[in-house]
């Protein structure tokens, strides 16, 4: 009996010590004390519900996916849900974007309900994908999307975007965006490429801690700032069959040294919250993956707050994955692996799973009460307690002149110029010109999916006093200078060739704005990379008329576009670039602006030849042995101004290097040209013999410069010790000794080299 109290005293110390974080964290942080002190007060039910995430439709009169044009809050589901079941998040919105001050109604009468019915008072978390601008609120500011910002190689930009899109949420009573999307893409058949910052992993821990710094201010309490959801850990981004959602196979080693690190680098930024993987990676989906979730990501990235599922990802496991039999089991696997909130979103069967698996002794309270404490940790530092809505008439700046031009600048150094034979651009004004395509004369195809509507694509919504691709010509040219017909749909139909060439031939130039359809997730998966057939035949039509063509691309991936390239005498990639997307190209087209915009991905040239920059020496090797097998159409850092530059006077400040030394780089770069521009200045390394085949090359630094013309400036980087680190076979960060190069410039295709070695 002695021995039974003992063993019963070691057991109940244990759990103390093990289930509540160290003493001196909890005091520490007054945050989590709060967070703690709550968490001692709640029953398993509440605690259950403060676990799950509902989708607003949820809680509205109508069935959960409906087309209502008013969002009108059922009392008995708000009883149902925040009451009985004592759900604690909810997100996003109907069909229809709401306007600011509807937003405000809607929040403001749950968190009352909440306040004034419930027990402990606690305000709900309202999760919202403002991935470009708050763009499920009417009439905010609609930047380009990530892609184009990892375009314009400008952090400044991003931190504007992530400040301003955290304002205008904040107007909208909205505090918890689900972005930046740190998904490095090395799968260019990937429909949600768009969200992401590309390929390359330090372009997303730059970027993405520039987001993640302009979202969250100073204080992710303060009322122009939101928390920041970083998604979706980990490889999402790059599924071996190009389809979303699909598994990825990434050796560890691959993992920690590209996907893991740009979670990294915005958690040591103060990101709170992540959302998980979809898919699977080698074989583990997401949401079951403990040794990532739990070891990685709470472990050593050391998340303080909360990791969250994505949409339906817990039944996933049931109905796609089929690693658990039933809900039941499917919440158990989720939650031990690390899982503390899930988006359900339909119903609170979580919930009560939560409590059953606890009940039955299959999850243990510990683990329920890691979630919460995190979950309510969260909630305290975003002020919610405090303050869980805000007056929208407090945000004057809310979609003002001042935003929008904030959203042009972004706009303007994101598009990119792919070619420019003769210089025919800038286009001199008195030119005529015809303008067709399916992406001219539509605001759906600037601002592309998470616009207003999940897939962007109905005008139904479109802000008045934007202007379209077309419009913005008229404006910059004279409208009876600019014609227009329509040539073909995304697919479909191409329009007569006599039609067409008699339009044609009244015009100087004619501009074809081709693209995609905006769509994300599962509806934007393709079959087919190269762009449709109907839009390469306008082309080929319209090139008979003998008239210039310059192609305005508005589109998320790189389409290959290899056979109609060599018909357009100049290639404007735009991506998505937001609503001042039109302006921007206009003033881009007209010279009154120069392009400064780099590729943020490799341009595939071949649908069956889809390489990165990062690429393997075999991947170099051709049919013939020659070393001849890398040939994107456009690679990985291009892009054309209208002027040019020039680097020399390349300076290493040592030919060697040892452990946890730092060489200087100091390079020459001149505006050689008669325009004054931005150059983006791209520093890479190369590792000449490693353990693991070496990559052909890796950013680690860039700069974007201005400079007028003739005028030149010495720019200095530094190359770390660490740059020249890898992980290795074990999984560890190495540097090997030997040599490297460290290569310097604005063309990926003219670089300057210098060698130096590492001794240790
Ligand atoms: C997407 C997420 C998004 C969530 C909520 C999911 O289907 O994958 O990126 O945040 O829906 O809208």
């Amino acid at each position: 009996m002695r021995y039974f109290r003992f063993f019963f005293i070691v057991v109940v110390l244990f759990l103390v010590v093990n289930c509540r974080p160290p003493a001196d964290q909890v005091y520490q942080d007054p945050h989590l004390r709060q967070a703690d002190s709550l968490l001692q007060l709640l029953s398993l039910e509440e605690k259950a519900g403060q676990m799950t995430n509902i989708g607003l439709t949820a809680l509205t009169e109508g069935p959960f996916w409906n087309d209502y044009d008013t969002l009108v809050l059922d009392t008995a589901k708000l009883r149902h849900f925040l009451l009985d079941n004592h759900v604690g998040s909810i997100q996003n919105k109907g069909i229809y974007p709401p306007s600011k001050e509807e937003w405000h109604r809607l929040v403001k009468q749950i968190q009352d309900f909440v306040a004034s019915k419930a027990k402990h008072n606690i305000p709900v978390i309202f999760g919202m994908d403002a991935v470009h601008g708050a763009n499920y609120t009417a009439g905010s500011t609609l930047f380009p999307h990530q892609i184009g910002l990892a375009a314009s190689w400008n952090p400044d930009l991003v931190r504007t975007t992530g400040k301003i899109t955290a304002y205008e949420m904040r107007a909208s009573s909205l505090s918890w965006n689900y972005a930046p999307v740190l998904d490095v893409s090395m799968q260019p058949l990937w429909g949600r490429i768009f969200e992401t910052f590309g390929e390359d992993t330090h372009m997303h821990n730059v970027m993405g801690k520039a987001f993640v710094e302009g979202m969250q201010g100073a204080s992710v309490s303060d009322t122009t700032s939101v928390a920041a959801c970083l998604k979706h850990f980990v490889g999402y981004g790059t599924p071996f069959s190009g389809k979303d959602r699909t598994p990825a196979y990434i050796p560890e080693h691959y993992l920690r040294q590209y996907y893991i690190e740009p979670f990294r680098h915005a958690i040591d930024a103060g990101a709170l919250t992540v959302m998980l993987n979809s898919g699977s990676v080698n074989g583990i989906p997401g949401h079951a993956d403990e040794y990532l979730i739990t070891d990685v990501l709470k472990g050593e990235l050391g998340l303080k707050g909360f990791v969250l599922s994505d949409w339906e990802d817990v039944g996933r496991l049931v109905t796609v994955h089929r690693v658990a039999k039933d809900a039941r089991e499917a919440a158990k696997i989720a939650v031990m692996a690390g899982l503390d909130m899930s988006m359900v979103p339909y119903d609170a069967s979580f919930a009560n799973d939560v409590v059953d698996l606890v009940n039955s002794g299959e999850i243990p309270m510990s683990r329920i009460d890691d979630a919460v404490r995190r979950i309510l940790y969260v909630k305290f530092k975003m002020g919610l307690f405090d303050a869980s809505y805000h007056d929208p008439a407090g945000y004057d700046m809310f979609g003002s002149e001042e935003f929008a031009q904030r959203s042009y600048e972004a706009a303007l150094e994101s598009i990119t110029l792919l070619k420019n034979k003769d210089d025919i651009l800038p286009l001199e004004h008195g030119a005529n010109i015809l303008i067709s395509g399916p992406a001219a004369d539509a605001l759906t195809a600037l601002n592309g999916p998470w616009s207003r509507t999940w897939a962007g694509d109905d005008p139904t919504y479109d802000d008045p006093g934007k202007k379209t691709f077309l419009q913005a010509m008229q404006s910059a040219y004279g409208q009876h200078r600019v014609t227009y017909t329509p040539g073909t749909d995304y697919e479909g139909d191409v329009e007569d060739k006599e039609h067409l060439l008699q339009k044609a031939s009244q015009a100087d130039v004619i501009f074809l704005a081709l693209g995609e359809r905006p769509a994300t997730e599962k509806p934007s998966d393709i079959l087919e990379l190269n762009l449709p057939e109907n839009q390469t035949e306008l082309v080929r039509r319209l090139h008979e008329s003998g008239k210039p063509i310059v192609l305005v691309l508005l589109q998320g991936r790189p389409r290959v576009i290899r056979e109609i390239e060599p018909l357009a005498e100049a290639i404007l990639m735009a991506y998505w670039p937001g609503h001042e997307g039109g302006e921007a190209l206009a003033s881009l087209i007209s010279g009154k602006s120069n392009p400064s915009s780099k590729l943020p991905y490799t341009w595939p040239r071949y649908s069956g030849s889809l390489y990165t920059y990062q690429h393997k020496g075999s991947e170099r090797l051709g049919q013939t042995f020659e070393m001849d097998g890398f040939n994107p159409q456009w690679e990985f850092g291009y892009g054309l101004s209208y002027t040019s530059f020039h680097y020399d006077d390349l300076v290493l400040s040592d030919d060697t290097i040892g452990s946890n030394e730092t060489l200087t780089l100091s390079v020459r770069l001149t505006n050689t040209g008669d325009h004054a521009g931005k150059e983006v200045v791209q520093l890479y390394l190369r590792d000449m013999i490693a353990s693991i085949t070496p990559d052909d090359r890796k950013l680690i630094a860039f700069d974007k410069v201005f400079l007028e013309p003739a005028q030149s400036k010495t720019l200095t980087f530094t190359v770390e010790y660490d740059d020249l680190k890898f992980v290795d076979i074990d999984n560890r960060w190495v540097a090997e000794r030997g040599e490297f190069q460290v290569m310097i410039g604005g063309k990926p295709e003219n670089l300057l080299i210098e060698s130096f070695y590492l001794y240790k």
